[in-house]
């Protein structure tokens, strides 16, 4: 693959990364109400984390002999926790699919590219699962017949 390819997979995942420091940070000003005890802290740690995969991505391109995007992608606003959460999910999907699209665009002489890129997505699948069960798309099945009621 050629490595202007893969730079520009990678600028496209720091976009979602900016997005996702901005969008986070204003989600975490924003929460108001009792929510506010648990989710200012949980929105501040995901716009860290975010920070944090948007520095990597930018080192990386840098070596690669690119210039790193300074455009995040779209933001989404909201005052209320339930739509937070799932513009929060939206924009996780989105870095999982760009980030997808850079590890399938890499070829054998990308194995180091591609080990990388294999622990960002390992990342960002997390990000993906837990929005997904705190906007209850996922939701555990329990069998029953496993649960045992003890008598005391
Ligand atoms: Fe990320
Ligand atoms: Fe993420």
């Amino acid at each position: 693959m050629a490595r202007s390819e893969l730079v520009e997979h990678l600028n496209k995942a720091l976009s979602y990364e900016l997005a996702a420091v901005i969008q986070y940070s204003q989600h975490s000003y924003l929460i108001t109400g009792p929510d506010r005890e648990v989710f200012k802290d949980w929105f501040r740690d995901q716009a860290e984390e975010a920070q944090d995969h948007a520095e990597t991505l930018g080192d990386k391109i840098v070596a690669l002999g690119g210039i790193p995007s300074v455009e995040p992608a779209m933001i989404r606003q909201s005052t209320e926790l339930k739509e937070m959460l799932k513009q929060d999910l939206e924009l996780e999907r989105e870095a999982l699919t760009v980030y997808m699209a850079a590890w399938a665009a890499c070829d054998d002489n990308d194995l180091p590219q591609k080990f990388w890129l294999e622990g960002q997505i390992s990342d960002e699948q997390m990000h993906v699962e837990e929005l997904e069960k705190l906007t209850s798309e996922r939701t555990a099945r329990v069998n029953s017949e496993k649960i045992v009621l003890k008598e005391i």
